[in-house]
């Protein structure tokens, strides 16, 4: 028997053998198509080279392409584990001609790998044809020898091939395998055509067109080759089984299931192994591929597939979570064809326990509602509405969920009910939104929010994306289109645009419609929960509502950005080190071009601790350790340690990003942050990080400006050149230039001091005296003079220098410094009974145009504004003198 994996095998090399490129399958979320949710066919990854659009690197290719049929138009999610052949998940298995071979070879080569390689019976395949295309039904005559009756026309869509309203497109053709007279059906084209007798295995497309629009069909530069074959059918054909869950895969899956959840206690939940089967796979895949469980877009996908499976694994009777038990068997039977599945083992681990540990807790509840409200109801009866919306909104039951619950009994629900309670709901929180306040100019947005719901982010993933244009906005009113030269604003179903939070700013970049109109993108903004706003302006041509567009983010913004964000995350952890465990993040702004950090502690950090710090968080730079981002729920993240803002309003569930290795214990994790924002891969892409300094900004706050990668080696070079500078003027080596400067301001001070020296002694007419200025003033002796450049401080100096030298009398110095007078009166202790300085200096101190004056009878100071008043003073002061002296 051959297994999934060595059929998987056995294709691609078959065709790797006929010069076909094995090629890798594409992530299931598509980045170059906005108008689908999943990846459905293997053609999704080459549609640029059908089209022309983009030359092929290979003529032809083969892939096992993962596909997922759950949310958008194919969706399969309701039949899943009620019928043989429904996935949500299935691999899709397909040879591809760009321009090469067409339907001869095509056919050729389909007809030997099946017949030849395969070894199927060629009596029990049979094939359709469209029903015009006579050439696809000779060659099947001539080249398989099959016999006209076994070649059905088929006239309907089932043979023209088109991968959505619009692409590449063309007739196709169908193998079927007969599964024998014992199981009910009819062929392809009969009034019992959906039997299970004949299982369409192969269909091979004949791309011929393109649907340019949905009246606008044009030819395809080259005739190509698009096949798809799924996996899982043709391995049930060729394990001899039936039913696609009876394949070996199916089957270890299955009893693993058995193992961890229990078995099916009744032909009821018979389905139940099989749902959680499946859904396990599709979980893993998306989660692997970058989807993570939210209340929006794929997310809500993701998470309505597995609450599904939690719901089936209850029904088995599993009481604790246990679908990521079955991860394991998961990756040993597929990671060695998809390894991505191991190396996000853990991530799918830990998500899917997140979400069953979360669930768990209202599930029960809610499906005790779910009976008591139905206990009454009967085969083709509805639920409320109103009860299938309180199960959505209180207990987390998607609807669908509500619906699969219900479907054994034959019970439907409500719809319109269901939409109606929602749309109350909705009309209420825009109405408690409304009254908020800040919401004048911000309806907008919340009535587009309404309409298209968030927009979905796959900037954690990716730079560039396809969208398409949900709505315009200019002067604050929805548009149709925006033209030329005109500004406003752009919404998408989906962007990889970061819209500007947790203190990094918004992406910039451009926003190109196929026709060449392009938007540039100079921010992107969150509102109204969820909602990405691009503001810009049209550069050339106009934007229209409804266009598909393709968003491409300014990367290398991006990549510093997202350098310096992951840079406060290691500062942060470093502070805390240094600093100690009171340091929290009091905000951030995380820039292109510089970022500045923002922490509690009450002083100034000293140069060493700045160091340090610096230090060990380029020290994790060094490491180049990973930085991984996981979901987690908030507040078992933030026991185990994880750092949160203060204050920040965190979902339930939180993104969780973790970088680096402690030094001191390498089994412990350095940084752990919940955050939103953007990271890199391996901290080693920071480079370099550089603190500029540290300030306050409040009490208690302080701030770091750092510098990363790039700038901050631009800064240091710049720095470097300023040392050479500095060294070639003091003439010195650049690592003697700090003993040079520091002996030169030792010098400086030297010669301050000696001509402070100078200038006193030049005052006083030089050493020993030289003229002196000694009046007699009847009895009394007065020294009078004015010094220019001795400094105040140095007067009074000068006042006992004079006292000395007059042994008994009166000195009075006016000193003028910088056009501004100081005055000093000195009177010798002999005369103190008769004479007060402070008198004098008041006399002189207004003369000099100033007031009052203090001191004590021996030793007085006042000053002035205007020191050429100098010897006007000093003569108030000898007039007052001789007044007194007259007196005496
Ligand atoms: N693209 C074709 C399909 O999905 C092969 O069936």
């Amino acid at each position: 028997m051959s297994s999934v994996n060595d059929i998987r095998s056995a294709f691609l090399n078959y065709f790797a053998r006929d010069g076909h490129e094995p090629v890798a399958s594409s992530p299931l979320v598509p980045r170059n198509d906005p108008t689908l949710m999943f990846t459905n066919a293997g053609m999704v990854q080459f549609k640029d080279y059908f089209t022309g659009k983009s030359a092929a690197p290979w003529p032809r290719a083969a892939t096992s392409q993962k596909c997922v049929r759950a949310g958008g138009k194919h969706n399969d999610l309701d039949n899943v584990g009620y019928t043989a052949r429904h996935h949500t998940f299935f691999e899709m298995l397909g040879n591809f001609s760009f321009g090469d071979y067409f339907k001869d070879r095509a056919i050729e080569l389909a007809w030997n790998l099946v017949t030849k390689e395969f070894g199927l019976a060629a009596d029990r395949l049979l094939v359709t044809v469209y029903a015009t295309d006579d050439d696809a039904f000779d060659l099947w005559r001539k080249i398989a020898g099959l016999p006209e009756s076994r070649i059905i026309r088929i006239a309907t869509s089932d043979n023209f091939w088109a991968m959505g309203d619009t692409g590449p497109c063309g007739p196709c053709s169908e193998i079927f395998y007969d599964h024998g007279e014992g199981i009910p059906g009819g062929p392809p084209g009969s009034p019992d055509a959906e039997g299970d007798r004949f299982i369409e295995i192969w269909n091979l497309v004949f791309m011929q067109y393109e649907q340019v629009t949905p009246d606008e069909r044009v030819d395809l530069p080259r005739p190509s080759i698009d096949t798809g074959m799924g996996l899982e059918r043709i391995a049930a054909v060729l394990q001899g089984v039936h039913d696609n869950y009876d394949i070996d895969l199916f089957k270890a899956l299955i009893a693993s299931v058995h193992e961890h959840t229990g078995r099916p206690s009744s032909a009821v939940n018979q389905a139940s192994p099989r749902v959680i089967a499946d859904h396990l796979r599709a979980s893993s895949f998306l989660i692997a591929d970058g989807v993570l469980p939210s209340n929006e877009g794929r997310g809500y996908v993701l998470r309505r597939i597995m609450r599904r499976a939690m719901r089936h694994a209850h029904l088995l009777g599993a009481e604790e979570p246990s679908i990521y038990r079955l991860v394991p068997t998961l990756a040993r039977e597929m990671g060695d064809a998809y390894p991505e599945l191991r190396r996000a083992q853990s991530l799918i681990t830990e998500t899917l326990k997140l979400e069953e540990t979360r669930f768990q807790r209202t599930l029960a509840r809610g499906l005790s509602l779910l009976e008591a409200a139905t206990s009454t109801l009967d085969k083709g009866d509805t639920l409320d509405g109103e009860t299938a919306f309180r199960l959505y909104d209180t207990y987390g039951f998607p609807l669908d969920l509500t619906q699969d619950a219900l479907k054994n009994r034959g019970i439907g629900v409500d719809l319109m009910g269901f939409t109606d309670a929602m749309e109350r709901q909705r009309a209420e929180a825009r109405a408690s939104w409304v009254g908020s306040g800040d919401a004048a100019t911000e309806t907008v947005w919340l009535t587009l929010r309404d309409r298209t719901g968030a927009t979905e982010f796959l900037g954690y993933d990716t730079e560039e994306a396809e969208g398409v244009v949900l709505a315009l906005v200019a002067d604050g009113r929805e548009a149709e289109a925006l033209g030329t030269g005109q500004s406003g604003a752009v919404v998408v179903n989906q962007t990889p645009f970061y819209g500007e939070s947790g203190g990094q700013v918004g992406d910039t970049g451009t926003i190109v419609a196929a026709d060449g109109a392009r938007f540039r993108v100079t921010d992107t903004q969150k509102k109204a929960d969820g909602l990405f706003v691009h503001y810009g302006l049209v550069e050339a041509g106009t934007l229209r509502t409804g266009e598909a567009v393709h968003l491409q983010v300014d990367s290398g913004r991006r990549a510093t950005i997202r350098s310096n964000h992951s840079a406060t995350h290691l500062l942060h952890a470093a502070l805390r080190q240094v600093l100690g465990p009171h340091v929290t993040q009091k905000g951030s702004l995380v820039a292109p071009d510089r970022m500045r950090f923002d922490f509690s502690h009450p002083k100034p950090m000293t140069g060493e601790e700045l160091t340090a710090v610096e230090d060990i968080a380029n020290a994790l730079v060094l490491q180049d350790a990973p930085v991984e981002t996981r979901l987690m729920d908030r507040d078992v993240a933030i026991e185990a340690g994880a750092m949160a803002l203060f204050g920040e309003k965190y979902g339930d569930e939180v993104r969780v990003v973790s970088m680096g290795l402690a030094p001191d214990d390498p089994k412990r994790t350095y940084s752990v942050e919940l955050c939103g924002g953007t990271h890199v891969r391996r901290t080693g892409e920071i480079g370099l990080i550089a603190v500029l300094g540290e300030s306050a900004v409040a009490a208690g706050v302080r701030r770091l400006e750092v510098l990363t990668g790039n700038a901050a080696r631009h800064y240091f070079v710049e720095q470097d050149r300023r040392v050479r500078d500095m060294a070639a003027r003091l003439k010195v080596r650049p690592d003697e230039a700090v003993a040079r400067l520091e002996a030169l301001v030792e010098e400086r001070r030297k010669l301050e001091r000696e001509l402070a020296e100078v200038k006193k002694k030049l005052a006083l007419g030089g050493e020993g005296g030289g003229a002196e200025p000694v009046r007699r003033i009847g009895s009394i002796s007065l020294m009078a003079r004015s010094v220019e450049g001795v400094a105040p401080k140095d007067l009074r100096g000068l006042v006992d220098q004079g006292k000395r030298q007059v042994g008994s009398g009166v000195v009075a110095i006016v000193g003028v410094n910088d056009g501004k007078a100081g005055l000093i009166v000195g009177v010798t202790d002999d005369l103190t009974d008769r004479i007060n300085a402070v008198d004098l200096v008041r006399v002189g101190a207004e003369a000099l145009g100033g007031k009052g004056g203090g001191g004590r009878p021996d030793l007085a100071q006042a000053g002035g504004p205007d020191g050429a008043r100098a010897s006007a003073s000093l003569d108030a002061i000898s007039a007052a003198l001789a007044e007194l002296a007259g007196a005496a």
